[in-house]
């Protein structure tokens, strides 16, 4: 066989036209989905049948956002130029994304994807402590370059290299699964005294630490919160040893955990260097570091040929706008609420449902063969993934077991999807728990839902959220507004 067919398949017959076999995976890659158009949280495949996403990372405000549409289009058609020159959309969507974050930090770098900004992040710290050693999360992911894949414990633990010298793993502060449980005095102080003996160890070694790098949410590594305290200790720590203190809010962040902007700013920390970029142009590929003048003055250059264009910061200023004019921020708690206590009200009926978390739109159901041992059902996981996407909504299953189901819709989800999507995993589940669902991926169901016994909206304070507009703590969405 040509070695090259061995790798790309090229077929105009198949769903997806090119697929590299053995390193580009699809989602749902046992029965691809060819998306043609989306609006708000749906996407449509070919046949035009409506699915409820809930797992895209980058469509934040909702696909297609027709305010964000029309300022990209216009903005393309008027000036779409390499960075460099003096132009009013990048200061004031500097000055703008700048606003949403503490005083000190007030220096922004544009750049085109999540991984650039990571990048970046990781050379700003080296140039600033001038130190290359990094303190990185144990099932963390940071990005999909060289240097990023090599501080992504997810990544190269698989890998045949492995852990790179400058590289030091600290424990996962997973409360569920982790070193210690919730059962465990001071979770927060527990988790951060590894952190103090890691950087010891380092220390021992004749080395120095350049920084720590988080995500303050884990996304991928399976929707874990640390401990309260554990950051605050953390970055002291950090600090303490030299080092500077990354956020990676490139997927957590823009204000998708509801009661802030910023992941980090539910822990009373502020970093020295925080990473943003998928949900910053709703689907626009662009991103950006921000960081203390302290810090920025210590990189002798910089360069980006497209960072910064008008064209995305145009965009990036319209996506600001929606999130403030329909109260994304508050819209994403409340919801995120009737998700959280909705699967914890469904969780004792379902001896897999080992463990429900996250915040505001960012939910995590994790699931386990029985809740005693805690084994991760992984292949159950990818099984509900399937039979989800046959009632038509699309979620994912994450973690380093690959066990959690994760939810990460659009900001613009509401209080009916989010019923929907309990009621769907529910029946599922108990489906898959009863041995009862049928094992194949591919199969088509047209099965009906059938009406959940739980009534959901005994969860405080969102009744009134459904059509009332007068609420200002739970203002719903009011994208029709935008058409
Ligand atoms: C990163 O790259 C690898 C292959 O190079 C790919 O399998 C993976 O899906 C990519 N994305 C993530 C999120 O790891
Ligand atoms: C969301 O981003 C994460 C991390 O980059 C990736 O693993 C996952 O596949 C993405 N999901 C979608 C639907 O693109």
């Amino acid at each position: 066989m040509n070695p090259f067919l061995s790798i790309v398949f090229l077929s105009s017959l198949t769903h997806s036209s090119v697929l590299c076999r053995q390193s580009c995976k699809l989602h749902f890659e046992a029965a691809p989905l060819k998306i043609v158009r989306a609006s708000k949280q749906y996407m449509y495949d070919e046949g035009g049948t409506e699915f409820l996403d809930c797992i895209n990372n980058v469509s934040h405000v909702g696909h297609c956002h027709p305010y964000v549409v029309s300022v990209a289009q216009e903005q393309m058609a008027k000036l779409s130029t390499s960075s460099g020159f003096l132009s009013d959309s990048s200061s004031q969507y500097a000055k703008q994304l700048v606003g949403t974050f503490p005083e000190s930090l007030n220096i922004c770098y544009f750049v085109n994807s999540g991984s650039e900004a990571n990048d970046l992040a990781l050379r700003l710290a080296q140039a600033h402590t001038k130190q290359k050693d990094l303190l990185v999360v144990e099932n963390a992911y940071h990005g999909n370059l060289s240097n990023l894949i090599d501080i992504s414990h997810s990544r190269f633990k698989k890998m045949p290299g492995g852990k790179k010298e400058h590289v030091h793993v600290v424990p996962w502060p997973n409360t569920y699964r982790g070193l210690f449980r919730e059962d465990h005095a001071n979770l927060g102080e527990a988790y951060a005294l590894e952190v103090k003996k890691k950087i010891q160890a380092v220390h021992k070694e004749g080395r120095q630490i350049a920084g720590f790098i988080c995500e303050p949410l884990m996304s991928t590594a399976g929707v874990i919160t640390p401990p309260q305290n554990y950051l605050k200790h953390v970055y002291k720590l950090v600090r303490e040893a030299g080092g500077v203190c990354i956020a990676d809010e490139v997927q957590v962040g823009l204000g998708r955990v509801g009661d802030y902007y910023w992941s980090f700013q539910s822990y009373d920390v502020v970093p020295d260097i925080i990473t943003c970029g998928k949900p910053m142009g709703n689907g626009f590929p662009m991103a950006a570091v921000v960081t203390t003048t302290e810090v920025a003055n210590s990189l002798a250059c910089f360069e980006s040929s497209f960072g910064g264009n008008p064209v995305s910061c145009s965009v990036g200023l319209a996506v600001l706008d929606v999130i403030q004019n329909e109260k994304l921020l508050s819209s994403a708690k409340c919801v995120g609420l009737v998700l959280l206590e909705g699967f914890r009200n469904i969780q004792p009926n379902h001896p897999m449902m080992g463990d429900v978390r996250g915040q505001g739109l960012i939910i995590g159901v994790e699931l386990v063969t029985d809740k005693e041992s805690r084994k991760p059902a992984s292949e159950a996981a990818e099984l509900l993934t399937y039979k989800a996407k046959q009632l038509r909504i699309l979620v994912a299953n994450e973690g380093p077991d690959k066990n959690v189901i994760v939810m990460t819709p659009p900001l613009c989800f509401n209080i009916d999807n989010a019923r929907h999507v309990i009621q769907v995993i529910d029946k599922v589940l108990a489906e898959i728990e009863r041995g009862t669902c049928p094992d194949q991926m591919s199969a088509q169901s047209d099965e009906g839902i059938t009406e959940l016994t739980i009534p959901l909206d005994i969860v405080s304070g969102v009744e009134s959220y459904d059509d009332d507009d007068d609420d200002p703590h739970c203002k719903r969405a009011r994208y029709e507004d935008m058409d």
